[in-house]
């Protein structure tokens, strides 16, 4: 028997109503927010991903869906989402457009990592990509946009923040922060011995307990911030709170792609296991310049579909109307009923002839809202025989 590749996964019955529920609720959240819907291809070169998700992260270093196509070109399966919309926007011509363009997008993502509860190889996110906006407001209105729609669909969480800095205030933190790391450098994992020279702040969220302890007394990079990236955190703070959107500052939040500057941002929750992130996202206002694009301030955030699935409390209201017949003559009716009626509303029609009973079970297991049925007295008086189903 063929089976799924290990880390993907079907998605159908309850799973895929409260799927398409998410799309048609965040979808809703993102067009108030006057975000528009964009679609870009599955397919990149390779080439976009290492120059925006960055050479030193996990996902272009071990987890890329790589290959070299017919034509000889090296292409990748897309890993995120920002990378293709950066390349449109730029493609396109946008950022030379000097307007405020703002998307949102959902579709399937690949990175080969180790499949376990939460973290699949091809899973799918709801993301959305704000350009042309500097202003720390812009990141106020993401974080409440991702809240949003975790409010939507009750979802409880907890907002975690941090400030990356931008290029004024980063490379000294970074040189300080390297040489504290290599007065530790003997007791920290491989890994973390090769970031010191790659990228150093990703040992901030090593995993390994004992870099973790070796980190603790690590200087903070939110306290190395320049006056502007100090003061818009600040706002940032500030305008939270005023939201009444809880957060708490982590200041190891550095997040797994290269590109971020300043806010940084993960949503978490602790009721779906060790994967708690349900998003993140931040501020990544190089990107546009690193793909060759005209400098363009930019930030969005991600949501992962699939984690978010068992936090989804979904209930199927009655919908529909249920159309049956008791005798076979009758068939002929109940299908130009069932046909009149699909003009309007969510049909199903039941062919097999049944007692009335087995109808009703059927369509009360269909969650249907109303049943319609004709037997020989209907047919004879040219009437149906209609029920309201409850719970
Ligand atoms: P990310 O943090 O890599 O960010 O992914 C966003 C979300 O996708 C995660 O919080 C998680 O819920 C989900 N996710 C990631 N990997 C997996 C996996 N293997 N299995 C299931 N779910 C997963 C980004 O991708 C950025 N592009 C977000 C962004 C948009 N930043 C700015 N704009």
């Amino acid at each position: 028997m063929i089976q799924s590749l290990r880390g993907m996964k079907d998605l159908m019955g309850e799973d895929a109503q409260k799927f398409q529920f998410f799309i048609k609720t965040a979808t809703k959240v993102a067009e108030n927010y006057g975000f528009n819907y964009i679609e870009t291809p599955l397919l990149e070169e390779t080439k976009l991903f290492k120059r925006s998700v960055g050479e030193s992260s996990d996902i272009v270093n071990k987890e890329m869906y790589q290959f070299i196509d017919k034509g000889e070109n090296d292409v990748c399966l897309r890993p995120e989402g920002t990378a293709g919309v950066v390349r449109s926007f730029i493609q396109n011509k946008l950022d030379k457009a000097g307007l405020n363009q703002r998307f949102f997008y959902h579709g399937p993502m690949f990175r080969y990592e180790r499949p376990q509860k939460g973290r699949l190889r091809e899973f799918h996110q709801f993301g959305v990509e704000s350009f042309g906006e500097d202003s720390v407001y812009e990141d106020v209105k993401i974080i409440s946009m991702c809240a949003n729609i975790l409010d939507e669909l009750a979802i409880t969480y907890k907002l975690k923040i941090n400030s990356l800095g931008c290029d004024e205030c980063m490379p000294n933190y970074k040189s300080e922060l390297v040489k504290f790391l290599e007065t530790k450098k003997d007791n920290l994992c491989e890994d973390c011995q090769t970031r010191i020279k790659q990228n150093p702040i990703r040992t901030l969220d090593c995993k390994v307990e004992s870099c973790k302890k070796e980190l603790a007394e690590a200087p903070k990079m939110n306290q190395h911030l320049c006056d502007s990236c100090s003061s818009d955190f600040a706002k940032l703070q500030d305008m939270l709170t005023h939201l009444e959107i809880e957060y708490e500052i982590d200041d190891n939040l550095v997040r797994g792609l290269d590109y971020y500057t300043k806010t940084a941002f993960e949503f978490v929750s602790d009721e779906i296991g060790a994967q708690s992130a349900i998003a993140g996202g931040g501020r990544y206002d190089k990107l546009v310049e690193m793909l060759d694009g005209k400098s363009t301030p930019a930030v969005g955030f991600a949501i992962g579909i699939e984690r978010l699935l068992d936090l989804v409390h979904f209930i199927q209201h009655r919908e529909g109307i249920y159309v049956g017949v008791l005798l076979e003559d009758a068939t002929k009716k109940a299908i130009k009923k069932a046909y009149n009626l699909r003009k309007y509303e969510k049909v199903f029609f039941e062919p097999k002839v049944k007692s009335l009973k087995a109808h009703l079970k059927s369509a009360d297991r269909m969650r249907m809202e109303k049943v319609i049925i004709i037997g020989e007295e209907e047919l004879e008086n040219n009437t149906i025989w209609e029920k309201v189903l409850k719970d």
